[in-house]
């Protein structure tokens, strides 16, 4: 049977260098893996009062997160720490009280910036916040991207000097979802 990863990409950006890493990382993907990219540009902002009666884009994000195996957080950075965007989305599928959608799903973070420590303060930002909502996080490796020439192929795919790397962290991405849901 197929694993299915939601993929949460932290970046609203149309030619996002987070959705391009998160493209290439599905194609480094196993084939009894599905990454499909949920989206999260049509949620509201987060409010307390609507979570008796939630927007449909919420309720959506929430039925994927559920029929997914495993969730995938690839984002930027924004001033040292996670983009609102991102933050808004967990927020929002992690209510009703008692009813979040990402509790005990297995996640991965990864992410590229153009900065130098290559999103480091974000990944460690969300780390925190995905533990207090119970997901397994894969600890290591780590990885953080710089946006350089050559990262991407032509085609998309992950260029030459990272692609064993990048292999590597898939590899132990799909071990931890399988150990997850065993
Ligand atoms: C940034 N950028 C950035 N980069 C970084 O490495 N650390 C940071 O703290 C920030 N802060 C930041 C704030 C805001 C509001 C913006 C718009 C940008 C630069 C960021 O890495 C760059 O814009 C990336 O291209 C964002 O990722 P996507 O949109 O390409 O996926």
């Amino acid at each position: 049977s197929k694993y299915r990863i939601a993929v949460v990409v932290g970046s609203l950006r149309k030619d996002s260098f987070n959705r391009k890493l998160a493209n290439a990382l599905a194609r480094l993907a196993p084939p009894d893996f599905e990454f499909e990219q949920v989206r999260i540009d049509d949620l509201p902002l987060y409010n307390q009062d609507d979570d008796g009666h939630q927007a449909a884009p919420v309720l959506r994000l929430k039925k994927e997160i559920a029929a997914a195996q495993g969730v995938l957080f690839v984002t930027a950075e924004y001033n040292r720490s996670i983009p609102g965007v991102l933050k808004n989305a967990i927020d929002n599928a992690s209510r009703p009280y008692g009813q979040s959608a990402w509790a005990g799903k297995p996640a991965g973070v990864i992410g590229i910036s153009i900065g130098t420590i290559g999103t480091a303060m974000a990944q460690q930002h969300l780390r925190n916040v995905l533990a207090y909502l119970d997901m397994p996080t894969l600890g290591q490796p780590e990885a953080f991207l710089q946006a350089k020439e050559g990262l991407f192929d032509a085609d998309g795919n992950i260029g030459e000097a990272s692609r064993a790397f990048l292999q590597g962290w898939v590899d132990k991405y799909v071990a931890w979802v399988k150990r997850h849901n065993a």
